[in-house]
Order: C-alpha cells, then sequence, then structure tokens
C-alpha cells in the first residue's frame, strides 16, 4: 500500500499563512534591491518615460530628492544611468568630471551619505552618436581601445563618490581594465558589479528609449549573448571573476532564471539579476489593462527571481515594493 504520509504533512503545513510564513524558503525584502534611476543633463524637474509607466528622467534637483526618498523606503541602494546632451564618437561626457553622472553621485553623496549605496552603470552607449558600448571603427565595435576609455569612466565615477561601479558593455578584459585603474588612482575600497553574462535581449527595448541609447545601425549582438546559449554565461561568469569582480550580475532576469540558479550555484560570489525595462513595462501595461493583479504579480516574480539564486535584484519597482512591504 502506497503511504500518504508524505502528501498529508505537505498539506498540514499550507493549512494557514501563519503556518506558510513559517516554512517558507525564500522571502523578499528591501535589503536586496536596488533601484535604476536616469538622471538627464539640462532639464528642470522630472520628464515621464513613456515606455515605462511610473518612471523619469530626473534633473540632479529631483535625483537628490528621489535619493532622500528612497532613504526613508528603507531601499539601500540605487543605480545611475545617465542621459549627456552632448554625444560624439569617443563618449568623452562619460568620463567628464563634471558630467552628468559625476554631479549628480556628488550631490546625491553630499546629501545622503552612506545611508544609500550609490552604483554607477558604466558604459558608452548613452554617450556615443552612433549608440553602441564601445569604440566603432568601419561599423566594427572595437574591444581593446574602449577597455581604456571604460577604465577612465570608472575612475572618475569613483573620483565623484561611487560605491559600486558596474560596466555593461560587455566588452573581453574589462573587468580587470577597470580594477587595475581604480586600484592605481587608490580606489581600492570601490567594488565591481559586472554585467557578466548581459544577453542580446529585446526586454531592453523601454530602456533604450529611455536613455536614447538604440544603436544607430546594427545590433549588439557581437557583443552581447545569444539568449540560447547556458554554458558560455557560466564562462563569462567565470572570467570576470577571474578578473576581479566583486559581484556578477545575469542580465535580463525572469527570462534566465536557470542562468541565475546556476551561477549561484557554481560560484562564491554575490549573484545579482536585473529585472530590466521590458520586464517591467509588459507588468505595467498588463496592469494598467487589468488582465493582472500588479502586487502580487510583482511580488511572485521577484521572489521567482530570488529563489533562482538572486542575492540582489535590480527592479524598476523596488519603490513600489517597498510601499507595499511598509504598509
Ligand atoms: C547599457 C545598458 C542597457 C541596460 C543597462 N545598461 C541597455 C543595453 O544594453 O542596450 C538595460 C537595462 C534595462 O533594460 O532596464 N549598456
Amino acid at each position: 500500500m502506497i503511504s500518504l504520509f508524505p502528501l498529508r504533512r505537505l498539506r498540514r503545513l499550507r493549512k494557514n499563512e501563519k503556518i506558510r510564513s513559517l516554512v517558507r524558503e525564500t522571502r523578499i525584502g528591501l535589503e536586496d534591491l536596488v533601484y535604476p534611476i536616469f538622471v538627464k543633463e539640462g532639464i528642470e524637474g522630472r520628464e515621464p518615460i513613456k515606455s515605462m509607466p511610473g518612471q523619469y528622467r530626473l534633473s540632479i534637483n529631483e535625483a537628490v530628492k528621489e535619493a532622500k526618498e528612497l532613504v526613508e523606503l528603507g531601499i539601500p541602494a540605487i543605480i545611475i544611468f545617465g542621459i549627456p546632451k552632448h554625444k560624439d564618437e569617443i563618449a568623452s561626457e562619460a568620463y567628464n568630471s563634471k558630467g552628468i553622472v559625476q554631479r549628480a553621485v556628488r550631490e546625491i553623496k553630499k546629501e545622503v551619505g552612506d545611508e544609500l549605496i550609490v552604483i554607477t552603470d558604466v558604459c558608452l552607449c548613452e554617450y556615443t552618436t552612433h549608440g553602441h558600448c564601445g569604440i566603432v571603427e568601419d561599423g566594427k565595435i572595437l574591444n581593446d581601445p574602449t577597455l581604456k576609455i571604460l577604465a577612465k569612466i570608472a575612475v572618475s565615477h569613483a573620483e565623484a563618490g561611487a560605491d559600486i561601479v558596474a560596466p555593461s558593455d560587455m566588452m573581453d578584459g574589462r573587468v580587470g581594465a577597470i580594477r587595475e585603474a581604480l586600484d592605481e588612482a587608490g580606489y581600492e575600497d570601490v567594488a565591481i558589479m559586472s554585467y557578466s553574462a548581459k544577453y542580446a535581449s529585446s526586454f531592453y527595448g523601454p530602456f533604450r528609449e529611455a536613455a536614447y541609447s538604440k544603436p544607430a545601425f546594427g545590433d549588439r549582438k557581437s557583443y552581447q549573448m545569444d539568449p540560447a546559449n547556458f554554458r558560455e554565461a557560466l564562462e563569462e561568469v567565470y572570467l570576470d571573476i577571474q578578473e576581479g569582480a566583486d559581484i556578477v550580475m545575469v542580465k535580463p532576469a525572469l527570462a534566465y532564471l536557470d542562468v541565475i540558479h546556476a551561477v549561484k550555484w557554481e560560484f562564491n560570489v554575490p549573484v545579482a539579476a536585473y529585472n530590466v525595462s521590458g520586464e517591467y513595462s509588459l507588468v505595467k501595461a498588463a496592469a494598467e489593462k487589468g488582465y493582472v493583479d500588479e502586487k502580487s504579480i510583482v511580488l511572485e516574480i521577484l521572489t521567482s527571481i530570488k529563489r533562482a539564486g538572486a542575492d540582489i535584484i535590480l527592479t524598476y519597482h523596488a519603490k513600489d515594493v517597498a510601499k507595499w512591504l511598509n504598509s
């Protein structure tokens, strides 16, 4: 006879919310969340981003206000994306000590100090006329010349007061180049969170509208990963750790839970997952239409990302989650 004991036990532990909570394996808390913000040069106030309902391009003043609000909500970290006035072939605004991100970091840090961890996205695509993440010559993205620029960007962010720099370009060798440049400049304490397994994904669509960073020609498939590849992600993560990444990231999150899971169990470094713009906007659009319940679907998604193995989640839903969890 088949014993019903195991089946009954599972039922007994689902009987009511108190018991379910007692045996719950994964909990979503604010302490793991990072909120992305866009800071735009030359504007007053805030501009709504059409493709991302509830998200804005912020002036520096607004970014400082936002930072204070995040501290009050209990969100521990932000990641800053810059939108410069001036773009050129070599992304010179990206490493300008008076550039939009550098000024924003200074002002935010002046206001909130250690109350908020400031992470900066290190990339060229928002700063180049062609919108690619590297230097372009004859229609090709050049890896090695890009490394020098990435290192300069990272050092300029560290000088401004960033706690963590996050290279999102996917050039080979950039973590090593950035680590060396930071150490040489005396920023041994500035950590690197590397976008290690970053897929060439359609889920970035809304972000590219938000940051005006759509490539003017071609796509990013020569440097970002093929969504079909899993083992290659482990290779990318391995190389980044070898080069000195302190935290590794998988991006996007929801369609890549298998990758997050594998990275978590294969390596002993903190794993971040980026719940990207397209994942956010899909939920927002469906919720606005009343097809899904926003709060429960967002909490389910974030819980699943965490269950898969993410220690840190970057998400545009962070402020809403804070309001839900704090209420
Ligand atoms: C810049 C960068 C992108 C994102 C983060 N950093 C866009 C891209 O690679 O095209 C995407 C974030 C999102 O979609 O929320 N390289």
